[in-house]
């Protein structure tokens, strides 16, 4: 256990506290955490309790997330919720096709906060209870009202400019190489610094992120625990009323609270918000010849009922040597059982000469053929092999089982690349044993 303590004349200070899915215990006023007790009779400092449960309550304890908050008020003191339109949401999904797709960068949007500024890109087919919906998002203002989904955690992939994200157990600035977990139905509120920041979401359905099992890499390698980042508690006393915005079932969905809900002075537990710099990724490669597969660069994933079988991970192709001898260097040709959706952080990515943009997406739904391009593949072979950095880049994928479905919103439908498939035209038959 991580213990935090300190006393603050102020409140919204930032913090952090290292360590992945450690039960964490943190207060910002010295005394506000009950000695004990999870729910005394009367809470320190007329603070009330409140759990909050990310699990079901007889689940393994090695899955149980739950957190304690000790607030000003309980998150209960709101009136009714009534639906929110919202014009990349309400739009709804695609039907599921064998189609290799990919997107250019979404439209600008001016004057946006993060809800206004949210676009689902596509979502699984069992979603809302296994399986992912995948977003992109831009904001160029702050949120005067919070937000948060019913319906699963958020992966924040951002890729342009830091953002401050406010949350009921503390702040966490999240810059373009980080990433950030926010749980299922924690209230926060995103708020772009010094400019517009952009990025992408997975909105992960099914069981909780967590670190992969390592086999025989052995105790270390991959992303190691303690580079991963909660914030110590923070909180803000502001009786202004605000909006709360709640994602549920698929729907947006408004009510008014008559203060901010981050009124959360201490909690303990371990169902919170953590960010991790991808570039502390410790990628591990072959030594030899060949490449392994793409599940070797897994920074975190949500397993399944099934061993091995992923609901989602979350890939990255980080910075790495290339040292491979009489090997096929880039990402080779392939048709998988797993869907797959990748965006690009930062750089270039190594299979595709061009047309794959930051901002950008791609997908390749189960058993849909893909690979490098043919300019990429020409290249990979005529290449003279020699140790060789593969730097300046930073691509992503999100890999699932549940296929997906792709937005109809028009705005992004208008982005998709129409000539997709022609990038692996021009692989000329070169066999010359048989033909007739
Ligand atoms: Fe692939």
């Amino acid at each position: 256990m991580t213990i935090q303590e300190t006393t603050r004349a102020s409140a919204l200070v930032e913090g952090y506290m290292s360590g992945f899915g450690n039960g964490f215990a943190t207060e910002a006023v010295t005394g506000a955490l009950p000695d004990g007790r999870n729910s005394p009779q009367r809470a320190p400092l007329g603070l009330y309790a409140e759990q909050f449960s990310g699990t079901a309550f007889t689940m393994p304890r090695s899955e149980m997330r739950r957190t304690w908050f000790y607030r000003i008020r309980p998150s209960a003191a709101h009136g009714a919720f009534e639906r929110l339109p919202h014009a990349g949401v309400d739009a709804g999904f695609q039907p599921p096709s064998p189609n290799r797709m990919r997107w250019d960068p979404m439209p600008g949007l001016a004057g946006t906060d993060f809800i206004d500024g949210l676009s689902p890109l596509a979502a699984t087919t069992d979603a809302w209870h296994h399986g992912v919906t995948a977003w992109r998002y831009q904001a160029d203002r702050p949120m005067r009202r919070s937000f948060y989904s019913a319906d699963g955690e958020m992966l924040f992939v951002p890729f342009e400019g830091d953002a401050r994200f406010v949350t009921e157990c503390g702040i966490l600035t999240v810059s373009p190489g980080e990433i950030c977990v926010i749980p299922r139905g924690m209230k926060f509120r995103l708020d772009p610094i010094g400019g517009t920041t952009r990025g992408y979401i997975a909105e992960n359905h099914g069981a909780e992120l967590r670190l992969p099992d390592l086999g025989p890499i052995g105790s270390n390698g991959l992303a190691n625990p303690r580079d991963f980042l909660s914030p110590v508690a923070a909180f803000e006393d502001d009786a202004n009323a605000q909006d709360l915005v709640a994602k549920f079932e698929g729907a947006l969905w408004r009510t008014t609270l008559d203060r901010s809900p981050f009124d959360v002075v201490a909690w303990h537990g371990n169902n919170a918000p953590y960010k991790y710099d991808l570039f502390r990724f410790n990628a591990i490669g072959t030594v030899s010849y060949d490449h392994p597969d793409p599940s070797i660069y897994t920074v975190l994933t949500s397993p399944t009922a099934t061993p091995g079988l992923a609901n989602i991970d979350f890939v990255i192709f980080p910075p790495r040597w290339l040292v491979a001898e009489n090997t096929f260097r880039p990402p080779w040709y392939h048709r998988n059982l797993m869907n797959e959706l990748m965006g690009l952080v930062a750089g270039t990515y190594d299979a595709k000469a061009e047309g794959f943009l930051r901002g950008g997406a791609s997908l390749h739904p189960r058993m849909s053929a893909h690979g490098p391009d043919a300019d990429t593949t020409r290249r990979a072979e005529a290449a003279t092999l020699q140790p060789h950095k593969l730097d300046n880049t930073m691509a992503f994928m999100f890999e699932t089982h549940a296929v997906f479905r792709p937005t109809a919103a028009p705005a992004i439908v208008g982005t998709e690349q129409a000539d997709y498939d022609a990038c692996w035209s021009g692989i000329e038959a070169r066999y010359q044993g048989g033909a007739a």
